[in-house]
């Protein structure tokens, strides 16, 4: 593990009922990294995911993040790690219904001003105002990767980020994203998409369960 690794995993093993999901992964992502992981359906990558921010415990194998281990914390404090060190994007945006935009994102914790400028950033200016029923999936996207920006986490983990955005919608995203790690972040993003792809660092691909670079 170098000193700049955000993120560091070694030998991650995981089984649901008997069947393999993981089969010893070992990956780091850097400072400054976009890592792409690509994977057939059913290869691991959400799974790998979720596990990686600390709500699905391993069967085996070490996870850190900016140097902790989330399974080394008890409850609460992995909730804390999850919001402070953590954003997530998910596929389907899983926004707050009752709230607009703005107040989506800044729900997610972060100050109203770093809020301000990711609307900006992600071309969302003429829509803070707006229920996320009024948003088209790529606007809703672009909050849900705003929502994950806010805090200023160490690492992003966003699975599909850019499922089913046209090419305009994708740019913005990549755009933020690599906004974020020229900042000094590091992302891990699943994705077939070859726009984000060609934009990555590196790309990771997940063959059943195991790691091939
Ligand atoms: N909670 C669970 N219980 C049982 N099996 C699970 C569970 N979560 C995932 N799996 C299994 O683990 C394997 C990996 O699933 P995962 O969701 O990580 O795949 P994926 O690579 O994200 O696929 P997709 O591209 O379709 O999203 C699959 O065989 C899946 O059925
Ligand atoms: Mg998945």
């Amino acid at each position: 593990m170098s000193k700049s690794s955000v993120l560091t995993l070694k030998g991650f093993s995981k089984s649901f009922g008997g069947v393999e999901a993981l089969n010893d992964v070992s990956l780091s992502v850097e400072k400054g990294e976009l890592v792409a992981l690509r994977g057939a359906s059913g290869a691991g990558k959400s799974t790998l995911l979720f596990m990686i921010a600390g709500l699905l415990a391993p069967d085996a194998g070490v996870v850190k993040v900016a140097g902790i281990d989330p399974y080394q914390l008890n409850g609460s404090g992995r909730t804390r790690f999850r919001s402070e060190e953590i954003g997530m994007v998910f596929q389907d945006a899983r926004l707050i219904s009752y709230l607009d935009v703005r107040a989506n994102i800044l729900a997610a914790g972060g100050d109203p001003e770093r809020a301000d400028e990711l609307i900006e950033l992600l071309g969302l200016a003429s829509r803070r105002s707006h229920v996320p029923k009024k948003l088209s999936a790529g606007e809703q996207q672009r909050v849900g990767l705003a929502r994950a920006l806010v805090a200023n986490p160490k690492l992003v983990l966003a699975d599909e980020p850019t499922g089913n955005l046209d090419e305009e919608n994708t740019d913005l995203v990549i755009s933020g994203l690599r906004k974020f790690t020229s900042e000094g972040g590091a992302a891990l993003v699943v994705t077939h998409d070859s726009r984000v792809i060609e934009k990555a660092d590196r790309v990771l691909t997940l063959e059943e369960g195991r790691l091939r670079s």
